[in-house]
């Protein structure tokens, strides 16, 4: 066992992550319609150089080719999502048998390389028809949601072992509904609380489907971080306080204790705003998680603004990567044990990576000593954790290969196997041959089942 793998338990599992806007190109194939995504990143000024999603990386096309590729890798685990307007175009009605065709070829395929499915149900792509008939700021849309999910997995519950109902909804409330750097770029924090609300609300409900027809693991995936003060100034701990209120407890608590948190509910209030909470729905959002996704890339450090609600993010003099998030793996001990102790839910890394620019590349070698040298940072961050008590089942790496990067388009490289956009050659990094060979030798001598 190497250094960067001690503590963690033999049955630890590895994998890597995906998710469909980002790969799948096809957009407007067989039956699938817009995303809040594809409408987004048609707006001026909202991707850089005016990308989208439209052929990315074309694995709509190359899914076999592509899961041989992950299985050369050596992994248990594939996550990848559903694209909600492809399985169920508009949002409403029945299901797309091409668009849902396409998803159950590609469990087949996993299995028969010896890859488990895990499956996302929403990282993301909203059927446009759901944000023109009010979005997640809506309650219907946790409605639409479940039944999507039911719909999902009538289809593939048979062969899918692994659940998550969200990607970050962090991500959905707060850069698409309060800051509008996200689809669908709206810019009202009423709406994002809102929006919280119906996504935690949605995710109960999809649990709710998924367990009724015999779902195994089902849960949810967070993006967190450790928020620090800036200094004992009593202005920069409540700054922390804030952060870590808004990024991870308004979340966490509903799901794990039913409640959301007071300090919480007064800032929101304070803002003229609030959480839309009908009778009944606690109960629905703390329905039991198997599983705790955790994604993570950094950790800020907190300092008072202006404006006390908005705190800001100050350096910590850490090494950045190429999207100028700083390096600090010690954080994502110090979160995992802080998730083991107040929350108490078996865990996985369901993202962990970086972007660099990748700009040493010759003869098919893709020299990326800054992204090895990241993940080995970060896995040994998760195997600390673990020897100090945090219950990690496993970790996938964000991501598989190069993909669009949401705002940043194509510009920001995450992937462990590179993609040339032009050819759409994909090339195994040498940091998927050092992840491939973690693996290998995690396992020892004793060859996978
Ligand atoms: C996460 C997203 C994922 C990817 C990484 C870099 O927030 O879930 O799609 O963009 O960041």
């Amino acid at each position: 066992m190497s250094e960067v793998t001690a503590g963690l338990p033999a049955d630890f599992f590895w994998g890597v992550a995906t998710s469909a806007y980002q790969i799948e190109g096809a957009h407007d194939e067989d039956g699938r319609t817009p995303s809040i995504w594809d409408t987004f990143a048609r707006r001026p000024g909202a991707v850089a150089n005016g990308e989208n999603g439209d052929v990315a990386c074309d694995h709509y096309h190359r899914m076999p080719a592509d899961v041989a590729l992950i299985a050369s890798l050596g992994v248990d685990k594939y996550r990848f999502s559903v694209s909600w307007p492809r399985v169920q175009p508009g949002g409403r009605g029945p299901v797309n048998p091409k668009g849902i065709d396409f998803y159950s070829r590609l469990v087949d395929e996993l299995l028969e390389q010896g890859v488990d499915p895990w499956l996302t149900l929403y990282h993301w792509d909203l059927p446009q028809e759901l944000e023109d008939a009010g979005g997640w700021p809506h309650r219907d849309t946790a409605h639409r949601f479940a039944e999507y999910a039911g719909l999902v997995h009538d289809a593939l519950g048979d062969r899918v072992p692994t659940w998550t109902t969200l990607n970050e909804p962090w991500c959905s409330a707060m850069l698409g509904y309060d800051t509008g750097r996200h689809a669908p770029g709206r810019r009202d924090f009423d709406e994002a609380m809102r929006a919280v609300h119906h996504l935690l609300l949605g995710h109960g409900l999809a649990v709710r489907e998924l367990r009724s027809r015999g779902a195994g693991s089902s849960g949810i995936t967070l993006n967190m971080g450790v928020h620090t003060p800036a200094s004992d100034d009593p202005r920069d701990v409540d700054a922390a306080r804030r952060a870590d209120g808004l990024g991870t407890r308004i979340y966490l608590d509903p799901l794990v204790h039913g409640r959301y948190p007071e300090d919480v509910l007064a800032d929101i209030a304070a803002r003229g705003a609030s959480i839309p909470v009908q009778p009944g729905d606690l109960e629905i959002i703390s329905a039991p998680l198997d599983v705790l996704g955790v994604n993570y890339y950094t950790s800020h450090v907190l300092k008072a603004a202006d404006d006390p609600a908005v705190p800001e993010v100050v350096s910590q003099g850490a090494p950045v990567t190429a999207m100028g998030w700083e390096i600090v793996p010690e954080g994502l001990t110090s979160l995992l044990v802080r998730l083991q102790q107040d929350y108490g839910v078996p865990m996985v890394i369901t993202e962990n990576g970086a972007a660099f620019d990748d700009l040493d590349v010759s003869d098919g070698y893709v020299a990326d000593a800054d992204r090895v040298e990241y993940l080995a940072a970060h896995i040994s961050a998760v195997a600390a954790a673990v020897r100090d008590g945090a219950d990690v089942r496993g970790y996938l790496a964000w991501s598989l290969m190069d993909n669009f990067e949401w705002g940043y388009g194509y510009a920001k490289r995450f992937g462990i196997v590179r993609v040339d956009y032009e050819t759409q050659v994909r090339t195994v990094k040498q940091s998927g041959r050092w992840y491939r060979d973690l693996i290998t030798g995690s396992r020892g001598t004793t060859a996978r089942p």
